[in-house]
């Protein structure tokens, strides 16, 4: 579904990724997990194309679209539930709803619909400003609008990041229900919740992938030991 060949990007100085290769299969869900600085938002901006890389290529579905800008790589299926969300607050659940669709293949309002019925929560506040609902409505929020859009592979920013342990559970929820339907690729902080959905799971070091298992072996010592320091 996807694949990504010795990817680096650079801020300045600072390399931010150095050669980061993977492959993604049609239906996993993978999640990538790394301390703050690691360039997973780095990785996640550079495939749906915000951040242009100094080398390297990326296949969606066989095809290179290393090229392509954003919204062309959201027209051939894949989508970004970016970091802290971004949904636009002054507008209503319905228009950032709306805006998600604009290269919907499907009718707007069939896909709102399929939308609507996994978080009936957006239904009940449908003419709110998007700045009114919670914090956890607004992820919800975020996730319906990248569905809006039809992907075939979802990439999700630490979804959980600020929400309480709760609404977390309800995310989570939510991409269980999600999973198989689509290829999901999930950046992660919190290890316990990813590693019970992963089906892959990426760890990735100082801009650099350094190790990945299946969600079966998961080397925790390993895990916990590149963690180390890391307030939770
Ligand atoms: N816009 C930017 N300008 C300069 N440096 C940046 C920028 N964004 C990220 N970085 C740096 O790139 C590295 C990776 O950042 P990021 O991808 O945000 O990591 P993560 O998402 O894993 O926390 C860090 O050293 C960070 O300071
Ligand atoms: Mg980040």
């Amino acid at each position: 579904m996807l694949r990504v060949e010795g990817l680096e990007v650079s801020y300045g100085h600072i390399k931010a990724l150095k050669g980061v290769s993977f492959e993604i299969r049609e239906g996993e869900l993978f999640v990538l997990l790394g301390r703050n600085g690691a360039g997973k938002s780095t990785l996640l901006l550079s495939l749906i194309g915000l951040i242009t890389p100094e080398a390297g290529k990326i296949f969606l579905k066989k095809e290179e679209i290393s090229s392509l800008p954003p919204w062309q790589r959201v027209k051939k299926g894949m989508v970004l539930v970016p970091e802290g969300r971004r949904i636009f607050a002054s507008l209503s659940v319905k228009e950032n709803l709306e805006l998600g669709a604009f290269v919907s293949k499907k009718g707007k309002s069939t896909k709102m619909e399929e939308v609507l019925e996994v978080f009936p929560v957006l239904k009940e506040r449908f003419s709110f400003p998007a700045g009114a609902l919670s914090g956890g409505e607004q992820q919800m929020l975020a996730l319906a609008r990248a569905l809006m859009s039809d992907p075939e592979i979802m990439l999700l920013d630490e979804p959980s990041m600020g929400l309480a342990p709760k609404v977390v559970g309800e995310i989570y929820r939510i991409l269980e229900k999600l999973k198989g339907r689509l290829t999901i690729f999930l950046v992660e902080q919190n290890i316990n919740r990813a590693l019970s959905l992963a089906d892959h799971i990426f760890l990735l070091e100082g801009g650099v992938l350094s190790a990945s298992w299946d969600r079966k072996e998961v080397d925790f010592k390993f895990l916990e030991a590149a963690y180390l320091g890391e307030e939770k």
